[in-house]
């Protein structure tokens, strides 16, 4: 079972990733965190030093060396995983993908009070980042869209996962 969970900045994915990953008994990865032990940089440092073109390759990699890591687990993708080296189809082709999908003004309201780590939206005015955030959403809910499930995850349960994933609960 390879479930990944898909979405954009401040969806929830590594929190309820955790929490799926418990209920199912298997193992949680988070991409970005796979990503910072791997180079042994933080997120904002690759950004900073090397580029978003960089980041991206590097973690279209580790993204394929996490998935090989064990058969069955849940892996939480960063907001732009699913939008570059057909890192989408790979995914879809190995296992079950889910789209949390949360309101654009509960994003923004998450992403405002916490953006630390975040490089693509710290230093910005809340308008700025509005407008960012809408922009980036409406280029990349395409990509988000192909995902197997989708799950209006404004308050989502792991109750309801389980049961989209047909998945007995114990
Ligand atoms: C990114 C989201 C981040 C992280 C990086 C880029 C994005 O992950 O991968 O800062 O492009 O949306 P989270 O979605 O876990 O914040």
């Amino acid at each position: 079972m390879k479930i990944f969970l898909i979405g954009f900045m401040g969806s929830g994915k590594t929190s309820l990733g955790k929490k799926l990953a418990g209920a199912m008994q298997v193992q949680f990865f988070d991409l970005d965190q796979k990503i910072e032990e791997y180079t042994a940089k933080d997120i904002p440092t690759i950004f900073q030093q090397q580029g978003e073109g960089v980041f991206r390759q590097i973690e279209a990699e580790i993204l394929r060396k996490t998935i090989d890591l064990n058969q069955h687990f849940v892996l939480s993708c960063g907001g732009g995983t699913p939008c570059f080296h057909q890192n989408m189809e790979y995914m879809k082709s190995l296992g079950t993908t889910i789209f949390l999908d949360v309101d654009q003004e509960i994003l923004l309201g998450r992403l405002r009070k916490n953006n630390s780590g975040r490089p693509l939206i710290t230093k910005m005015s809340d308008d700025e980042m509005k407008r960012f955030i809408e922009g980036q959403i409406s280029e990349r809910r395409k990509y988000y869209l192909q995902s197997k499930y989708i799950l209006n995850a404004n308050n989502p349960t792991i109750a309801q996962i389980l049961k989209l994933l047909n998945y007995p609960e114990k």
